[in-house]
């Protein structure tokens, strides 16, 4: 019987020592593309996929978005007496029912398959997914619901893979292919963050899995890599060793890394050109831009 994907796990716990000094007192997934946080792309895609239970994997000093998926009472009734209609539904989509979001700490920064791993008491006998909020991916059909449809023909596990150049993939988890099926492959293995020049491939997995329940048993047995971080990548291949199925799935659409300084400029400036409502002025004004730096040259 196809089981269904209906939680996921975004680990929110990483500190952003990237982007400080501005994470020093905002969670880095609050930060905003255009006018929404980054978490929130994250929980559309997810619930456009079909899921209906959010699992927040947190530490200390993130309650901010504990606060960002509540209800703002003073504030939506101000909105309602101004008749600010447009802005209450803005605001919906940060509305969950009672119930569908939980929020979990891991209280050691042990790495990205720890923080999967501290949700494993939520998760039952289905295969779940795994988000990354770091990498928005902008797609006409969504990343997570492309796997979904894909996992529903497959089962086993799932990561989305993306071709990297050659020189970008010890910055990954990389997988070695056993067959390449065009938008499917079937893995051999995988390795997080390969030295230079020993990738098995150019296929990077980016931040989108889903996940049978066996990778969080997998979980606890795995040691701790370099750096003392448990990886999830090597849960998921442990799957590979044990005869599983595991796919990576070449998407379609594109990959932001929001994780890098220059990523998410990259971001900013294609979802802005993207909006209906600023694409013209911005457009314009990236225009001067150019024109004025061909006439300094
Ligand atoms: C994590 C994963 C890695 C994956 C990457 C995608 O790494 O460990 O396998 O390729 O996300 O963004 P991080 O970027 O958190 O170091």
């Amino acid at each position: 019987m196809k089981q269904k994907v209906t939680k996921a796990i975004f680990p929110v716990a990483g500190l952003g020592t990237r982007f400080l000094p501005a994470t020093k007192a905002v969670p880095k997934e609050i930060l905003t593309l255009v006018d929404r946080p980054l978490i929130q792309y994250a929980i559309d895609e997810a619930r456009a996929a079909g899921i209906k239970e959010f699992i927040f994997v947190t530490a200390r000093g993130k309650s901010a978005l504990e606060d960002y998926f509540d209800h703002a009472p003073e504030l939506e009734a101000k909105l309602r007496r101004d008749g600010k209609e447009e802005l209450l539904e803005a605001l919906k989509a940060t509305n969950m029912e009672s119930g569908a979001i939980a929020y979990i700490r891991q209280h050691k920064a042990m790495g990205l398959g720890h923080a999967v791993g501290c949700a494993r008491r939520l998760i039952g006998r289905e295969p779940f997914a795994v988000i990354l909020p770091d990498d928005v991916i902008a797609a006409e059909k969504p990343c997570l619901q492309q796997m979904v449809e894909a996992h529903e023909e497959t089962g086993g596990c799932m990561v989305a893979a993306m071709e990297v150049p050659p020189e970008a993939a010890s910055s990954y988890g990389v997988l070695d292919v056993a067959e390449d099926m065009g938008s499917l492959v079937t893995v051999r293995g995988m390795v997080e963050k390969p030295p230079a020049g020993q990738a098995p491939s150019n296929l990077a997995v980016i931040g989108r899995y889903i996940l049978t329940p066996r990778v969080l048993v997998n979980l606890q047995r795995i040691r701790p890599a370099a750096g003392g971080e448990i990886q999830l990548t090597d849960a998921i291949a442990m799957e590979v060793q044990q005869g599983r199925p595991v796919y990576g799935y070449r998407f379609r659409g594109e990959r932001f890394d929001c994780g890098s300084k220059a990523g998410f400029l990259q971001a900013t400036v294609a979802f802005g050109l993207a909006r209906e409502d600023l694409r013209h002025e911005f457009a314009a004004y990236l225009q001067s831009l150019t024109a004025m730096r061909r006439a300094a040259q």
